[in-house]
């Protein structure tokens, strides 16, 4: 994980290099750091432990170290505690090579050994210090070019690495090298800017390159210069970015989760815009055709955490609709079974950052099996959306909260949309039917913003909840599939112990867990399956659980049983998904904000898990 940035220009860099750690704290907290070279001065390495804010305070909001060049970094840790020793920038001995770093250096022990019987020494715990002295060490040894050294390096490097360097003997230059860890670059006014993520730079500029994997870039004052592995120069297109900078900021919401939450509406029904023409479903942009279609055997469809959940809702729904057989996996699980896959089968990544490690790697697998790829990711350029055979991009803009919200919620509509198109490309729904699904999917944004607007009773619930030690979430089906979400939007941010339980599934374990006050939260959106889920409920409040029920309107029975009430507005029942989450996302983030929490960056996460 971890975020890094970097500049050179005219500008000071240190206040333009803090803002944008700002931006990327999401990506780790833990510590943070910055290296600025005044003119051909040695770069002067400032870092602190703990959030940006002390290392912010620590230099005077950056007003405190002179010099144009610069980089930084925020980190989340992977080897090494949190503390200002193992924070990033790190540093040859004699100051040479000075880096920042994203990703994990997998035989780092090893690389290490070699440099200690070459003489270096090493001062902290951490895999990017090895990467240094390995630059320093070849950089020193062929006496080439920073770019042959980092080439010597990389080749000798096994893992995943975004890597910003300054070398002592280019001034006003920084180096970068990436693999399987995001990184862009942009330009303007005659001065460069690195960043793991677009918000990093989108207030200084939006033309932008994305460096592919294992290749290198040369950074100067407004002129980069990107090189292969063999150390040729290679040529790449500037790219503009569409993102609005407002998106990327708060605008006088308490927090990002709130305010994405308060953006679903208009997140749904851009991506719904983005496919729906004419009133039908066109999915030329996303590149599958009608052949292709109709071929399909399988689906398997795989991702991690809240994109895995949109995984669980999607295949009640392919499966129902289109009547293709769907798998769905997680993708920390998926290559390490040596995954048996139909050739004629699509696997589909689901990803908002399209950067977690697991996923990606997940994707590689399958188009080394020669079976086709589709991501459904929301940053554009990202790994997956490149190398993915077919791309859907879901229109979410920015998602800054470690939370995801509003990127869950465009997942489950590209997740829709293909089910529906899916099921009348191969003549498993009527063109009437057809109409009605687009119809329902066209009204979700009005219905998520209703109930949104209806917050303040969640808030008031949530205000109840601080002290309770475990939470359930249950349901059967689509709702086994909300509930999950429900609860790792709970756990993730409030830090209540929860748990997303099958209904049925209780009395075969966990329902010994049910004691006087637990509370359950049952989700009962399925007409079909509201009676069993029920009578589960009733189940549990028999063993002492205080009931929240979660269904729609009309439903008003639930209140002889249920403690509180929640209700949604009615829906087609495959679709209820994108209702039911809004409440639960509520619940999480007042259940959180009554607590005192940050919310928006829970304790041990981060936002985008480039790491195993
Ligand atoms: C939870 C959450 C995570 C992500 C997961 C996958 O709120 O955000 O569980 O869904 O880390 O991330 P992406 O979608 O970027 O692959």
């Amino acid at each position: 994980m971890c975020g890094i940035v970097g500049f050179t220009g005219e500008h000071q860099a240190a206040p333009i290099l803090l803002d944008g750690l700002s931006k990327l704290e999401y990506r780790g907290y833990d510590s943070a750091g910055i290296a600025v070279r005044d003119g051909s001065a040695d770069a002067e390495i400032i870092k602190a432990k703990g959030r940006l804010k002390v290392l912010a305070e620590k230099t005077n909001d950056g007003e405190s170290v002179k010099g144009t060049c610069g980089i930084g970094h925020t980190r989340w840790a992977t080897h090494g505690e949190p503390s200002e020793n193992n924070a990033h920038p790190h540093a040859s001995d004699d100051g040479n090579v000075v880096a920042v770093h994203n990703g994990i250096i997998e035989n780092y022990q090893e690389l290490k050994d070699k440099l200690v019987r070459k003489g270096y020494t090493f001062y902290s715990e951490t895999d990017t210090e090895v990467a240094v002295k390995l630059i320093d060490y070849y950089y020193k040894k062929y006496e080439g070019t920073p770019v042959d050294a980092i080439n010597h390096a990389l080749v000798r490097i096994r893992g995943s690495y975004a890597l910003a360097i300054m070398f002592r003997d280019y001034p006003e230059e920084i180096y970068v090298a990436r693999k399987d860890s995001p990184m862009i670059l942009g330009v303007a006014n005659g001065e460069s800017y690195i960043g793991s993520d677009v918000p990093a730079i989108l207030k200084y500029t939006r033309d932008v390159y994305y460096i592919g994997n294992q290749e290198m870039a040369r950074v100067r004052k407004g002129e980069i210069t990107f090189y292969n592995l063999d150390g040729e120069e290679i040529e790449k297109e500037l790219k503009t970015v569409e993102w609005d900078a407002e998106a990327a900021e708060k605008s006088g919401y308490e927090h990002f989760m709130i305010k994405e939450i308060h953006e679903q509406p208009k997140a749904v029904s851009d991506t719904l815009n983005s496919v729906i023409k004419d009133g039908m479903i066109d999915l030329s942009e996303v590149g599958l055709s009608e052949e292709e279609i109709k071929e399909i055997s399988q689906i398997y469809i795989v991702a991690c955490g809240s994109a895995y959940h949109v995984g669980v809702a999607a295949q009640y729904v392919m499966e129902d609709l289109a009547r293709i057989p769907v798998r769905v996996e997680l993708a920390s699980e998926f290559r390490y079974r040596n995954p048996i896959l139909d050739p004629k089968g699509l696997v589909v990544i689901i990803s908002q950052s399209g950067e977690t490690a697991d996923s990606l790697a997940a994707l590689r697998e399958s188009k080394k099996q020669g079976v086709k790829t589709l991501g459904i990711v929301n940053v554009i350029g990202s790994s997956i959306a490149r190398e993915a055979d077919n791309v859907y991009y879901t229109l979410a803009g920015p998602e800054i909260a470690v939370a995801t919200t509003k990127a869950y919620s465009t997942q489950l509509i590209a997740a829709y949309t293909l089910a529906i198109q899916f099921a009348k490309i191969r003549g498993q729904i009527t063109e009437e039917q057809y109409a009605g699904y687009i119809e329902e999917l066209q009204s979700i944004p009005e219905k998520i913003q209703r109930i949104i607007e209806d917050k303040e009773r969640l808030q008031w619930f949530a205000s109840k909840q601080v002290n309770a030690k475990d939470i359930f979430f249950i349901g059967r089906g689509i709702d086994y599939a909300i509930s999950l979400e429900g609860s790792l939007k709970m756990k993730e941010i409030s830090y209540i112990h929860s748990e997303a339980y099958a209904a049925g599934e209780l009395k075969h374990g966990t329902i010994s867990l049910i004691e006087e006050g637990t509370l359950v939260i049952g989700v009962l959106t399925q007409p079909e399956l509201y009676e069993k889920t029920l009578s589960n409920m009733v189940e549990c409040k028999s063993r002492g659980a205080y009931l929240m029920g979660l269904t729609t309107f009309g439903h008003y029975n639930i209140e002889e049983n249920a403690d509180f009430s929640v209700y949604i507005p009615k829906t087609d029942p495959h679709f209820a998904t994108s209702l039911a989450v809004i409440p639960l996302q509520l619940l999480g983030y007042y259940v959180s904000v009554a607590k005192g929490l940050d919310v928006d960056k829970p304790r041990n996460l981060a936002k985008s898990v480039t790491v195993e």
